[in-house]
């Protein structure tokens, strides 16, 4: 899979993809996440990218002809399954999304700052649009790290035990049940018993159960 990265801050995100767990997804050639810099693709002065808004009001907006130049010049190489607009009012991120997305080809993420971007961007080449969360942050790029990271870790064969990510919170819309490792008996605080049994349908009864309570318990919205 391929991920390209529209960003004004590409040093941000660089280093973030040189630590991750997703240094490994990239070694074994499994995902390729390239980041642009948006200045290189501005005719302003200054590597320009954001100008006043139109009508007044605060805050700059990200102009439409040097996004538009990044995006139909990376266009030429790949046609992308998702043009991906990062934005706190878009469609809330979420577990499914990011089995959803790690099934497609290739992805453009698009990282907005200040203001935002010129809204005829979003009309005409942005195809998703995003929300990491209902907050606001000072741009995108979190937010891009976010979903690389999510749906990184979801392609066969970057998580060492592939059935791992299948057993991850949310999928289901279940939480992932307590889990233990050594010792057996720490401070009189023992291990389940049902755990050491050996039982592996018990076991695996005994985890789907956890999850059930543990979901009720600290997130009942989504067994709504
Ligand atoms: N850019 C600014 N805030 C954001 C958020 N909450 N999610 C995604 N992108 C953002």
């Amino acid at each position: 899979m391929k991920i390209d990265i529209i960003s004004v801050v590409p040093q941000l995100m660089e280093s973030f993809f040189a630590h991750s767990i997703l240094k490994r997804a990239k070694e074994k050639g499994l995902l390729e996440v390239n980041i642009f810099n948006l200045r290189d693709y501005t005719n302003y002065k200054h590597g320009q990218v954001d100008d006043y808004q139109f009508g007044g009001g605060a805050g700059l907006v990200m102009m439409i002809e040097p996004l538009v130049n990044a995006i139909e010049s990376l266009q030429k190489d790949t046609k992308y399954d998702e043009v991906i607009f990062l934005t706190p009012d878009g469609e809330k991120f979420n577990q499914k999304t990011a089995n959803t997305l790690s099934l497609k080809n290739s992805l453009l993420l698009i990282c907005g700052h200040y203001k935002g971007i010129d809204q005829r961007v979003r009309d005409h080449f942005i195809t998703k649009e995003i929300s990491i969360g209902d907050y606001v942050l000072s741009g995108g790029e979190l937010g891009a790290a976010v979903l690389v990271d999510a749906i990184g870790r979801l392609l066969p064969g970057v998580l060492n035990d592939e059935t791992s990510a299948l057993m991850d919170s949310f999928q289901d819309n279940l939480l992932a049940p307590p889990v233990y490792t050594r010792p057996e008996e720490f401070r009189g605080w023992k291990v389940p018993e049902i755990l050491m049994s050996g039982n592996h349908s018990k076991i695996e009864e005994w985890r789907h159960e956890q999850s059930i309570e543990r979901t009720k318990e600290k997130r009942p919205d989504l067994l709504d």
